[in-house]
């Protein structure tokens, strides 16, 4: 079956990461053979341990790790088809790649627009440069009430909103979210997650999600997996994986229980999107 319809597959597929092997400094292997698809308008959530290697997957995918001494030194990248395995960032971005890095990386002696400003730069040449932040702002109306203030004083969830704001800047297809939940009160985190959720299915948006918080990434993604010491070892639907008695065991705790009905409200709003679509 997998051989009849392959092709087809490889056209829906927005990213697929093949046997990936990561080095760095040239002698600490970090990634072991990783492979992964991200399916064209899903949002696919990567969970894994501390250390698991999931922040070097994505910088992998994004063309950051020769900033750190890091190197791709086996396995293939995909976006849209075509091999980006030794392609930089820019050029990455070029073609529609967004990144929201961990730890919420804003320049915070810029004001808010200047940061979605400088967003803009990275896309010098390209047609399409937005020339106003009113997609942003609609996501996030808390950073137009404050975009003229400095972003080093806005508070940690608004940095992150600021973080995915820059991300958006560049209209991507594939955005990958590296612990956005990271740091933030439980109310804030549904928040931003509701947000995630709208700019998937609103916009067509898909997503690779890092968490350590599966209830809440299991809650919004559509399918997942699992990593540890730098290899896939278990994937399936998001429904799958969040009844997996492993999985609940090892990332969603055994008190998940709680927490599941507290994101009731996210898994309505996507079933009710996909009835829709
Ligand atoms: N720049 C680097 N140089 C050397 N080793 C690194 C570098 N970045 C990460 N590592 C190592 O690679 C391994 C995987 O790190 P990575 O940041 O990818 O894990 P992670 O799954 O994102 O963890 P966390 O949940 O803590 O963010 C760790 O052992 C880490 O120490
Ligand atoms: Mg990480």
């Amino acid at each position: 079956m997998a051989a009849a319809g392959a092709k087809e597959t490889t056209v829906d597929l927005v990213l697929e990461v093949n046997n990936i092997e990561v080095v760095y400094n040239k002698v600490v292997q970090v990634l072991r053979g990783l492979s992964l698809a991200v399916p064209r308008g899903r949002i696919v959530a990567l969970l894994g341990s501390n250390g698991a290697g999931k922040s070097t997957t994505l910088k992998a995918i994004s063309g950051l790790l020769p900033l750190e001494d890091g190197e791709l030194q086996a396995g293939e990248i995909r976006l849209h088809g075509q091999d980006t395995a030794r392609l930089a960032p820019q050029q990455l971005v070029h073609r529609g790649l967004g990144h929201v890095m961990e730890g919420r990386r804003v320049f915070e002696d810029l004001t808010v627009e200047e940061n979605l400003v400088a967003a803009t730069y990275a896309l010098a040449g390209r047609a399409a440069a937005p020339r106003d932040f009113d997609a942003v702002y609609g996501y996030f109306p808390r950073l137009h009430e404050r975009r003229k203030g400095l972003a080093g004083y806005l508070s940690g969830g608004e940095q992150q909103m600021l973080a995915i704001g820059r991300a958006l800047v560049g209209e991507p297809t594939l955005m990958l979210l590296d612990e956005p939940s990271l740091g933030l009160a439980p109310q804030l985190v549904e928040e931003i997650f509701t947000i995630i959720a709208r700019i998937n299915a609103e916009r067509g948006v898909s997503m690779l999600l890092v968490e350590q918080n599966a209830s809440i990434a299991l809650a919004v993604a559509h399918s997942g997996y699992i990593m540890e010491n730098g290899k896939i070892v278990i994937d399936g639907s998001a429904e799958r994986l969040a009844a997996d008695p492993d999985v609940r065991e090892f990332y969603l705790g055994l008190g998940g229980g709680d927490q599941a009905r507290s994101f009731r409200g996210l898994k309505h709003y996507k079933r009710r999107k996909r009835w829709l679509s």
